[in-house]
């Protein structure tokens, strides 16, 4: 396995590689991986001869408030199941690296990017498309794995790759969970015991929804949304940012129930820790 942090050195090794015909996959992680991410890690290595994983803190995806500073590190252990997963490649460069000399150049995907998260984090998917693009030119993949964990997130780079004429396939994974349906997450490990109990029910609150509407009891978005926020609203440690039921074409509320296109989604803060989740119906 290849550690590499300069991006003119990851980016030549990718091009040789490419040149000789040898089918590249991209992981891009910002670290702290966990099993979600080894998911991840597992459909790439299945997709293509060389498995590159980026691990990398993007700076330019955090809001002035948000926790870049404690966003957990752990890059020994990292490696370790890197090595263990048969990556090729981590790529680990550094802010500087990435961003010494354009910062002023943005990716924007209009619309998708100020919806749902977008509301509460205005630059978030910007720093967010602009990141996996330079990722995409350093590293040459053929194909990028994605979470739908970050359902907005997937969507919206899909729509980049689209909109740019980025040859990569896109392929997403359906999101890990904890064994009472926590979603994994980096950030759980900031809630406090109490938080984590109570935590759970966004899942709990997001499968009712589901259950509801396959039985046909609910059949339009506000009623997914009276189901997900009314339970999430007697968790006493909870706020709900958001709860939207969305088309995943445009990210805007439905009407009816569009089975196979709609999006479930929701973010909640416990204390200072915001979580997000969410179903595809
Ligand atoms: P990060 O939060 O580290 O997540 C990296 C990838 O792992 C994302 O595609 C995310 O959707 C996926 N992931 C996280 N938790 C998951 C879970 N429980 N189940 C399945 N997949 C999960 O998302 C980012 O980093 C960054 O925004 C990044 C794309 C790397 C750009 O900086």
């Amino acid at each position: 396995m290849d550690i590499v942090s300069d991006p003119a050195v990851m980016q030549r090794a990718a091009l040789e590689a490419r040149r000789l015909g040898r089918r590249i996959a991209l992981v891009p992680t910002m670290g702290n991986l966990h099993e979600g991410h080894l998911a991840l890690i597992r459909e790439a290595r299945r997709r293509a001869d060389l498995l590159a994983v980026s691990i990398f803190v993007n700076p330019t995806q955090f809001g002035p408030n948000e926790d870049l500073g404690r966003y957990p590190r752990t890059p020994e252990a990292d490696l370790a199941a890197c090595r263990r997963e048969g990556v090729d490649w981590v790529f680990t460069p550094s802010a500087e690296s990435m961003y010494g000399i354009q910062a002023a150049v943005w990716v924007e995907v209009e619309g998708l990017g100020k919806k749902l998260c977008g509301r509460s984090r205005p630059i978030h998917f910007r720093g967010v498309a602009t990141v996996v693009l330079k990722l995409f030119n350093v590293c040459q993949p053929h194909v990028a794995v994605f979470g739908w964990k970050d359902a907005q997130q997937f969507l919206l780079l899909r729509r980049m790759v689209e909109g740019l004429n980025v040859p990569v396939e896109m392929v997403g994974v359906e999101t890990v969970r904890e064994p009472d349906g926590l979603a994994l997450s980096s950030r759980n490990r900031y809630l406090a015991p109490e938080e984590r109990k109570q935590a759970v029910e966004l899942s709990r609150a997001l499968r009712e929804a589901q259950a509801a509407a396959e039985s046909g009891r609910a059949t339009t978005g506000a009623e997914l949304v009276e189901i997900v926020r009314k339970r999430i609203e007697r968790v006493a440690s909870a706020r709900i940012d958001y709860v939207e039921a969305v088309s995943m074409r445009d990210l805007e509320p439905i009407g009816a129930i569009e089975p196979g296109a709609t999006l479930l989604a929701l973010a909640a803060f416990f204390g200072t820790t915001r979580l997000i989740d969410n179903a595809r119906l």
